[in-house]
């Protein structure tokens, strides 16, 4: 049977595990991954208009002006395969304008996914992060080791990656955090990230199997 298109966000504080249950969720739902991080580091690492913008405030650890990022992201959901194939939308919203701008867009999720993580945890788990300029996998040097020496020698670490920066990214997203919650509210599940990300991603999963199931339901009796 054709299953309906899911769409997904997801929120947290910054190394709360976004990016990491994102692969796990796209393994398990083929669900269209689109990061505003992601997309802006490509942007700033092709040197383009909107890298060059973007560098100064994402490496300083300062949110990208409202008008770049939502921008990108209409672009992005408007093509094809977010359409068929749904998608799971990852650090946008971030604040009450964004969340206004998709909400003027007509962009609705099924559910929003919060990953709720103490803030000790999440300055460890950003100074331990490496990044595999190859394949696009997170790793962490004491969490989740490279597999192989191959690997490691190419892993790189971001330049918003050391612990004052983390500490003003942290403080960005706590006086943003309200504008999600009052949104969303309705949709919004709070989940523990504080535990191994397959313990997170198997409650993830039974929350996006339940959702799919009504949708169809709502879809079948029309
Ligand atoms: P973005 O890339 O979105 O950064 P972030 O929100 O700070 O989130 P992170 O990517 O740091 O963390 P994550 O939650 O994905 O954690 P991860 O899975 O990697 O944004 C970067 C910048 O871009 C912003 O600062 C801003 O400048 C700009 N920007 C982006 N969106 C914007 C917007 N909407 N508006 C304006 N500006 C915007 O995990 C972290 C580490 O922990 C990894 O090493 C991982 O291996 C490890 N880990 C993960 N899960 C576990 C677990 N369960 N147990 C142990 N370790 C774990």
């Amino acid at each position: 049977s054709q299953s309906v298109p899911l769409k997904v966000m997801i929120s947290g504080a910054p190394a709360s595990g976004k990016g990491t249950q994102c692969e796990l969720i796209v393994q398990k739902f083929g669900l269209v991954h689109v990061s505003t991080g992601d997309l802006l580091r490509a942007e700033v690492s092709a040197g383009t208009d909107i890298g060059n913008k973007a560098k100064e405030y994402m490496n300083s650890g300062h949110l990208v002006p409202d008008e770049i990022v939502t921008q990108m992201v209409q672009t992005r959901l408007s093509l094809p395969d977010a359409k068929e194939r749904g998608w799971l939308l990852d650090g946008y919203p971030r604040s009450l304008s964004q969340a206004e701008s998709l909400e003027k867009m007509n962009i609705r999720p099924d559910i929003c996914i919060m990953l709720d993580v103490p803030d000790t945890t999440l300055i460890e788990r950003c100074v331990g992060r490496r990044l595999d300029p190859v394949t696009g996998k997170i790793y962490h040097i004491k969490y989740f080791p490279p597999e192989n020496e191959e690997i490691k020698s190419r892993l790189v670490t971001r330049p918003d990656d050391t612990e004052e920066k983390v500490k003003s990214r942290l403080q960005i997203y706590k006086e943003n955090t309200n504008a999600i919650v009052s949104t969303y509210g309705s949709i919004l599940k709070k989940l523990n990230g504080n535990r191994p990300k397959e313990e997170v991603f198997s409650e993830i999963r039974g929350l996006l199997t339940d959702v799919q199931k009504q949708r169809e339901d709502e879809t079948k009796s029309g």
